[in-house]
C-alpha cells in the first residue's frame, strides 16, 4: 500500500516565539516569502503525499486560508494586470486535498496525530512536524516513504545530535543494517544526557502503519503531562519492526529562534531575486 496521506498537526502555541504567535500561527512565520507551513506540505507533496491532514486549534485559521483560494485578491490581481501571480496563487491552493480536524485540548503530539484515526483509516501515513525544514534534494518525507515501500513498516526520521540537546527530542537507539538504515529497539521521550541510550534523535518526519493508533489510544500521560507519540512508538516496536533513517541533507529547527534565524540566512542567500544582493549586505554586516 502506498503513503498517500500525511498528518501535520499545527495546534501548538508557539510559546517559544512569543510575542509574534500571540496573535498568529507560528507555522505562518515565513521563511524569506513562503510560510513554514509550505514547506511542511511541499516536503510531503514531492513524497507523492496527495492528501494533507491539518490537526488545527484555535486561532489557526491563517493556515485554512493560505491553502484556500482567495477570490478578493485573485480579482485583485487580475484588476491590476497581474495574472502571473494568479497562477502561483492557485498553485497552493492546487498542491494537495487539505482536510482539517480540530485538537481541542492541547494534550500532546501523541494525542494530536490521533484525532487523525478517522481520516487516515487503515492505511500508512506520514506524519511531518513543521519545525523542522529538511533542505535537501530528495525531501525528507520521501526519504522514509522509499524505505516504507521496501519494508512495509513504520519509519522515523533520524539525526544526531549534540549530547547536551538530548533533552530536547526523542532519543532511539538501535542496530544499523545498512549505511544510514537502523532497526530500532528503544525510544525516549526528551531523556536527561546520562540516561539517554544514544544521541539519535528523531527529527520531524515519520511514515506509520496505522496500528499506530492503537497503542496511542492506550497511551497514558508522559513526558511534561503530555500524552507522547514517542512513547506509542515504544509500544509499537514490540508487535512490529520500527526502522529509522538517518534524514539526508540539512535540517533546520525553525521551533527555535536560533534555528529560525539560521534557516531564513540560508534560504535568503539561495534566493534567486535577492540572494546576490543579500549576500553583498551580510559581508558588509559581519565586516562592522
Ligand atoms: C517533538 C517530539 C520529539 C521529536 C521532536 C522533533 O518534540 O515529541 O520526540 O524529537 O518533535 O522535532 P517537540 O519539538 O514538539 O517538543
Amino acid at each position: 500500500m502506498k503513503v498517500k496521506k500525511a498528518v501535520l498537526p499545527v495546534a501548538g502555541f508557539g510559546t517559544r516565539f512569543l510575542p509574534a504567535t500571540k496573535s498568529s500561527s507560528k507555522e505562518m512565520l515565513p521563511l524569506v516569502d513562503k510560510p513554514l507551513i509550505h514547506y511542511a506540505v511541499k516536503d510531503a507533496i514531492d513524497a507523492g503525499i496527495e492528501q494533507i491532514i491539518f490537526i488545527t486549534g484555535r486561532g489557526k485559521r491563517a493556515i485554512e486560508d493560505y491553502f484556500d483560494i482567495s477570490f478578493e485578491l485573485e480579482y485583485h490581481l487580475k484588476f491590476h494586470g497581474k495574472e502571473d501571480l494568479i497562477q502561483d496563487m492557485r498553485q497552493i491552493s492546487d498542491m494537495a486535498d487539505f482536510v482539517y480536524v480540530r485538537q481541542k485540548e492541547p494534550k500532546g503530539l501523541g494525542h494530536a496525530v490521533l484525532r487523525a484515526k478517522d481520516v487516515v483509516g487503515g492505511e500508512p501515513f506520514a506524519v511531518i512536524l513543521a519545525d523542522d525544514v529538511v533542505e535537501n534534494k530528495i525531501s525528507g518525507t520521501k526519504q522514509l516513504v522509499d524505505v516504507f515501500d521496501r519494508y512495509h513498516c513504520s519509519v522515523l526520521g533520524l539525526e544526531e545530535v549534540p549530547k547536551e540537546d538530548v533533552s530536547k527530542y526523542g532519543i532511539v537507539s538501535g542496530k544499523e543494517i545498512e549505511n544510514g538504515l537502523f532497526k530500532l529497539d528503544n525510544f525516549v521521550e526528551k531523556p536527561k544526557p546520562e540516561n539517554a541510550p544514544s544521541n539519535t534523535a528523531i527529527i520531524g518526519r515519520y511514515i506509520f502503519t496505522p496500528k499506530i493508533f492503537e497503542e496511542l489510544e492506550k497511551t497514558s500521560i508522559g513526558k511534561g503531562n503530555e500524552i507522547q507519540l514517542t512513547d506509542a512508538i515504544l509500544s509499537l516496536s514490540k508487535k512490529e519492526v520500527i526502522y529509522g533513517k538517518i534524514l539526508e541533507g540539512k535540517r533546520f529547527d525553525c521551533g527555535s529562534k536560533f534555528g529560525f534565524l539560521e534557516a531564513t540566512v540560508e534560504f535568503a542567500l539561495k534566493d534567486k531575486e535577492i540572494g546576490k544582493e543579500f549576500k553583498e549586505y551580510l559581508k558588509g554586516v559581519v565586516e562592522c
